[in-house]
């Protein structure tokens, strides 16, 4: 049921601040006077010993998936202390990769039945590292399989670009790191204003939501253009590699995302003052670095569109060099990928149907990917 959207890609884009609400309901403890802010994982609380004894967690999984695993990771390693990588099931599967019993492997599904993902699972799974499902679906393969888990419980995800499961994703994957930091008296600050962040999440959702109209603008420029790169790093490398997958997918434009501390080293060289690029570069560590990449980028007539926190948009114009701002509200560091992928998403959705393509249903794809 669309209810009053033309298409379930859009309905979903914008059912997130409902959907992250769901993810979050019953798992986020405000705290009274003497009891401290903390997130409650019912599928993990038996395991956590286990999970903060192990020597790595590795994060397996595909597409979208994938990339919520790679926003998450840095609040992880910093939460939690313990190595973090990173495996694409296939290319896990294809160099059969070391893993082992101190390991715990963190497999991330919105179907739960991705075979690459499972297939990788049943790897694990004879290697005796511990399995941790993060799904959408109840009784999927994936969650049957793993030792234990969380349902990201964003509800049923019928568009094939995944949209609101990324998201709760993401979220789920933040409490994760929360609950695995526990209570250490060293970053009490850090978790406070993380779980703060969390339940004003939804609302910041519902205003970047807004900028809907200015996206459709966007992608009526962009509509004809044979390429889109968009440049990320930090916590929003993530976000450019699931903005270009979403305009890939749906629109069927190239895009490619790109780690902008990689910019020189190969990618510069496309630039001139034709191909259209998106830079994420909104407030954090690596705020400024951005900034140093957004002028070097003007310097070769690119053709500039910054994502930037409101009110930065002075500071990544350039005196109006760039042909597109798109302000976004600041949130914690590490959930801001939450809310920067939204715009691109609306993107993405806008540049399919003004370009005629089929959004719930792009060309040789499937939603649920149960082969190899
Ligand atoms: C559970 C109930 C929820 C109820 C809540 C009340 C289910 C599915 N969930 O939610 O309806 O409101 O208690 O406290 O009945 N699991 C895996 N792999 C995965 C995902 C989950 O093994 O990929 C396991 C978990 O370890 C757990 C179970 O499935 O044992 C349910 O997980 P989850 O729904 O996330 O647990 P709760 O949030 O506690
Ligand atoms: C992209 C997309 C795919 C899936 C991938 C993994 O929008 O939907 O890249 O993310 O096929 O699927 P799940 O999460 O079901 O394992």
């Amino acid at each position: 049921n669309k209810g009053n959207y033309e298409h379930y890609m859009q309905k979903e884009i914008h059912e997130q601040p409902e959907s992250l609400t769901t993810t979050m309901r019953g798992r986020l403890i405000r705290g009274g006077t003497c009891k401290a802010k903390t997130v409650l994982l019912g599928g993990l609380k038996d395991h956590l010993k286990t999970i903060r004894r192990s020597r790595r967690i590795v994060f397996i999984g595909c597409g979208t998936s994938y990339n919520a695993a790679l926003a998450a990771r840095p609040i992880l390693e910093e939460l939690s202390g313990i190595p973090v990588t990173m495996e694409i099931a296939s290319d896990l599967l294809d160099r059969q990769g070391p893993i082992y019993r101190e390991d715990t492997a963190v497999f991330v599904s919105q179907s739960g039945e991705t075979a690459d993902t499972l297939h990788a699972l049943e790897y694990a799974l004879q290697n005796g590292a511990l399995c941790v499902g993060i799904t959408n679906t109840v009784g999927s393969v994936i969650a049957r399989k793993t030792h234990c888990g969380v349902h990201i419980n964003a509800g049923a995800e019928i568009g094939v670009a995944s949209t609101k499961a990324y998201t709760s994703q993401i979220v789920v994957m933040a409490m994760l790191a929360l609950a695995i930091g526990g209570d250490a008296i060293s970053n009490q600050a850090r978790r406070e204003a993380i779980i703060d962040c969390l339940f004003d999440l939804p609302n910041k959702v519902r205003e970047v939501l807004k900028l809907d109209q200015e996206m459709k603008d966007l992608a009526k420029l962009l509509i004809a253009e044979q390429s889109l790169l968009m440049f990320g790093r930090g916590y929003n490398y993530a976000t450019a590699l699931e903005g270009s997958l979403k305009v890939k997918e749906v629109a069927l434009m190239h895009s490619e995302g790109i780690l902008a501390g990689e910019m020189k080293h190969g990618p510069l060289a496309l630039v001139d003052e034709s191909l259209p690029i998106v830079v994420i570069a909104t407030h954090d560590a690596c705020f400024s670095k951005q900034q140093s990449v957004i002028q070097q980028l003007h310097a070769r007539k690119g053709r500039l569109i910054v994502m930037c926190s409101r009110g930065d948009a002075a500071a990544v114009s350039l005196g109006g060099a760039c042909s597109r701002v798109i302000e976004v509200p600041q949130v914690e560091d590490c959930l801001q990928p939450v809310v920067n992928i939204v715009p691109l998403q609306l993107l993405a959705y806008h540049l399919t149907v003004l370009r005629g393509y089929n959004v719930d249903q792009p060309r040789n794809l499937a939603k649920s990917v149960t082969t190899e």
